[in-house]
Parts: structure tokens; C-alpha cells; sequence
């Protein structure tokens, strides 16, 4: 790990605490692709509200999408969340829009990004621009099931249990340090979309207690060397 991500781990650790000027909200950029539930379960239980008593302030400062047309988009509206559209047919190269992406996200100043359905690779240069300030939500019991087709993936398969995993972004593919985990059976004759409707629901109650923890200086990013990420649950 680098100095930057030495200190970025050091600041992850403390919270909204460790912002300059010691500011007592906690920014969040949530970037999100499509139907944009999980941004609507983190509008409805964190944003606005204090993570925890005498903890911070949680606001979403930011909702980005790479979809034009994403409902993730109208949610953030309605809600008077600021938004802001990098898709492709606006950049010469695929390297000019990540570009653009990340200075997006870092005009912001997010003490936190949340990847909530954001269908982009995150490149290199995002993850070491933040570190251990970005967090992704996986439809999948990690390391099982990497990708984008998770829940297909473990149908096929035939797992009697998969879940729901949010995680540390790292610079490989949904491989990054596990924060939380949390198991959904497979019934008979379950489809992708009963499935997906029973794994949606955990996630809706999953991420936002996870923003809380973080943004209440509850979870402690892994020691230089290791995966172990420590989470205090307690209230
Ligand atoms: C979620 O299932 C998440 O795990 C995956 O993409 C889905 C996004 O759903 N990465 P939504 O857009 O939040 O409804």
C-alpha cells in the first residue's frame, strides 16, 4: 500500500472525524447504472439523517450515472439529490470518460463512493484516487460468483445458499476486501427473479447499515498485509 492509501486507511478508519475542518457530514457519491433500489434504500434510511447518535451527518452529495436514461437518476431528482450524467457518447475514449468520471466524483469531495449497480469497470487510477473510500455491492456470497451474472451464476450452479456480499474496491473484479456478508437460502423452483426480489431485500437492509458503520468510524479497512476487515456492529 502506498503512503496515499497508508493515510486513506488511516482516515477511513476515523470516519466523517477525519475530514479537514473536523466537517460533521458525511459526504457520499453514490454511482449507480440502472433501476437505482439500492440508491432509493440508501435515500430513504441514511441520507440526511445522523449515522448514529452524535455521529455524523450522512448526505448523498452526488448520484452518477453512466446511463442516460437511468431511474436511478430520477430517484436521486425527486429526492433534490444532485446528479450528473458521464456516458459514453460524450467522450472521444473510453480513457476521456473515465477521466471525467473521476473528476466528477472528486469535485464532490466524497468521503465515501458507493457502487450501487454501476455496470463500469472502476479503473486503476479511481481506486488509488480514494482509497479505501469505495465500497461495492455484490449479489453473491464473495469470492463465489464474481461478475455481472451472480445471480444467474449461482441458479446454475446449483448452491443451496448464496447472499449478498459489500466490499472494499480493490483493482481486480468484486475481489476486494469483504465488509459484510449475508446469506440467502435457494428455495426449489426459484427463478432469477425470486431470487433477485429475496437478495434486493437484504441488500436494501445491508448497504445502509453498512454507510452508517462506515461513516461512524465503525469499520476498520484491513492492516497493511492482510484482508481482515473489522466491522464493530454494536450500537
Ligand atoms: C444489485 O443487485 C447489486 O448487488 C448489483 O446490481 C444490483 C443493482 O440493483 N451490483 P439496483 O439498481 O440498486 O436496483
Amino acid at each position: 500500500m502506498s503512503e496515499a492509501g497508508e493515510a486513506g486507511r488511516a482516515a477511513a478508519a476515523k470516519g466523517a472525524g477525519a475530514r479537514a475542518g473536523g466537517d460533521q457530514v458525511y459526504r457520499v457519491v453514490v454511482l449507480a447504472s440502472g433501476n437505482g433500489s439500492n440508491l432509493q434504500a440508501l435515500i430513504d434510511k441514511v441520507h440526511g439523517r445522523p449515522a448514529a447518535a452524535g455521529a455524523p451527518l450522512v448526505e448523498i452529495a452526488l448520484v452518477l450515472s453512466d446511463q442516460p436514461g437511468a431511474r436511478a437518476l430520477e430517484r436521486a431528482k425527486q429526492a433534490g439529490i444532485p446528479t450528473a450524467v458521464c456516458a459514453s457518447a460524450s467522450a472521444d475514449t473510453r480513457e476521456a470518460l473515465e477521466a471525467t468520471i473521476l473528476e466528477t466524483v472528486r469535485q464532490a469531495a466524497p468521503d465515501l463512493v458507493v457502487l450501487a449497480g454501476y455496470m463500469r469497470i472502476v479503473p486503476s487510477e479511481f481506486v488509488r484516487a480514494l482509497p479505501w473510500r469505495i465500497i461495492n455491492l455484490h449479489p453473491a456470497l464473495l469470492p463465489a460468483f464474481p461478475g455481472t451474472t451472480s445471480i444467474a451464476d449461482a441458479l446454475t450452479h446449483g448452491v443451496k445458499v448464496t447472499g449478498v456480499t459489500v466490499h472494499f474496491v480493490d483493482e481486480g473484479l468484486d475481489t476486494g476486501p469483504i465488509i459484510a456478508q449475508e446469506a440467502v437460502r435457494i428455495e426449489e423452483g426459484d427463478t432469477v427473479e425470486t431470487l433477485e426480489e429475496r437478495i434486493h431485500t437484504v441488500e436494501h437492509r445491508l448497504l445502509p447499515r453498512i454507510v452508517q458503520l462506515l461513516a461512524a468510524g465503525k469499520v476498520k479497512p484491513p492492516l497493511p498485509g492482510t484482508r481482515v476487515v473489522q466491522v464493530d456492529w454494536s450500537e
